[in-house]
């Protein structure tokens, strides 16, 4: 049997009695490909740090179809019950309280007292978690600090031996991670920009939010649980706002690109100059320019609103250095 299968009853059955048994399997996502295990079994999410190489302090994010299938995981407030009422199914991941008797693996909440909790809107998603009748702890299925993955290819290029299946469901349709939002303070605070925006959040609180800045020079605390500075990293040197490229770089343009001269090689985003279109081609253009024989990649400016500031979070921590 091959290690990829196209989504269908029967591969979504197979795909949910693997990790029923402890075993890892990645499947789409709206957002990105995630790197699924059962979350209440330590061997499991074990078996998700060690296949990502990730560090045990960075915790992972918990899948479930149904918020009744929260209660006994974390506690709700108020700002959670009306963000899920309004954002999920969907690309938004809340942390909240561990709840008293939550039996979620220790591990996968990296010993927090919080757990991040996420339901997602992709169908075969659905299908899978509703089949599995377990929460499962998913990050995205990607070595840890690289690109994330938005189509099976990617998943069986960097995990392709660390997976019991790979069910895939063509590409990823937002194409950046969910929006992580703190609802731990007061007021909320976004952990890192995702799918849905802050200006989506501060319409449907009604309130200004916080955003956590990643530190340009790496080294400054980190504000929460996992927040590491240097992610999202293709292995080219990366640049931001560039207006021109070296005769070796690629360009990654983003709207009509006459403008900026140079570059061995060019993709662009989005020629219309849509940030929803861009961070759907984000990942997957960044790994087509990660080749050896160029020297480095060069984006041009994105602006800051919407998805913009998702796909900027996301390139400043792939210019940082190691
Ligand atoms: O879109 C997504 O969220 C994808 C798909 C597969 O659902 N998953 C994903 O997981 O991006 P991952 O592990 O790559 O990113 C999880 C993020 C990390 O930044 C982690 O530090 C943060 O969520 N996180 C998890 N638990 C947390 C907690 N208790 N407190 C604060 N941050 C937390
Ligand atoms: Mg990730």
């Amino acid at each position: 049997m091959s290690l990829i299968a196209e989504a269908d009853p029967q591969s979504i059955a197979r795909a949910a009695v693997l990790l029923r048994e402890g075993k890892l399997v990645a499947f789409p996502t709206e957002t990105v490909y995630g790197l699924g295990g059962d979350a209440t079994a330590d061997n499991a999410v074990a078996a998700i740090y060690e296949a990502k190489g990730r560090p045990h302090f960075n915790p992972l994010i918990i899948h479930v179809t149904e918020p009744a299938a929260l209660g006994e995981l974390i506690e709700w407030n108020d700002t959670a019950r009306h963000l899920a009422a309004q954002f999920w199914p969907g690309p938004l991941t809340l942390v909240l309280p561990r709840a008293k008797h939550c039996p979620v693996s220790l591990l996968a909440g990296a010993g927090f007292p919080t757990l991040a909790v996420r339901i997602p809107s992709h169908p075969i998603a659905r299908a899978l978690l509703k089949e599995a009748g377990v929460p499962v702890a998913a990050p995205s299925a990607n070595v840890s600090g690289r690109l994330s993955p938005t189509t099976p290819l990617h998943v069986a290029e960097s995990l392709g031996d660390k997976v019991a299946m790979i069910l895939a469901g063509g590409k990823s349709q937002v194409g950046l991670e969910s929006t992580v939002v703190d609802l731990t303070s007061s007021p909320p605070r976004i952990l890192r920009p995702g799918g849905v925006t802050k200006e989506q959040l501060e319409k449907s609180l009604n309130m200004k939010i916080e955003t956590a800045r990643v530190e340009s020079d790496g080294n400054t605390a980190l504000p929460a649980p996992g927040m590491l500075a240097k992610h999202y990293a293709p292995r080219l040197p990366l640049r931001m706002n560039a207006d021109s490229a070296d005769a070796g770089e690629a360009l990654l343009a983003f709207g009509p690109d006459e403008t900026v001269k140079g570059g061995a090689m060019r993709l662009n985003l989005s020629e219309k100059g849509d940030a929803t279109e861009a961070a759907a081609n984000l990942f997957a253009m960044l790994r087509e320019l990660d080749r050896s024989d160029l020297t480095g990649i060069a984006v041009m400016k994105i602006p800051e609103t919407g998805l913009g500031a998702a796909i900027n979070d996301r390139l400043r921590r792939a210019s940082l250095r190691d």
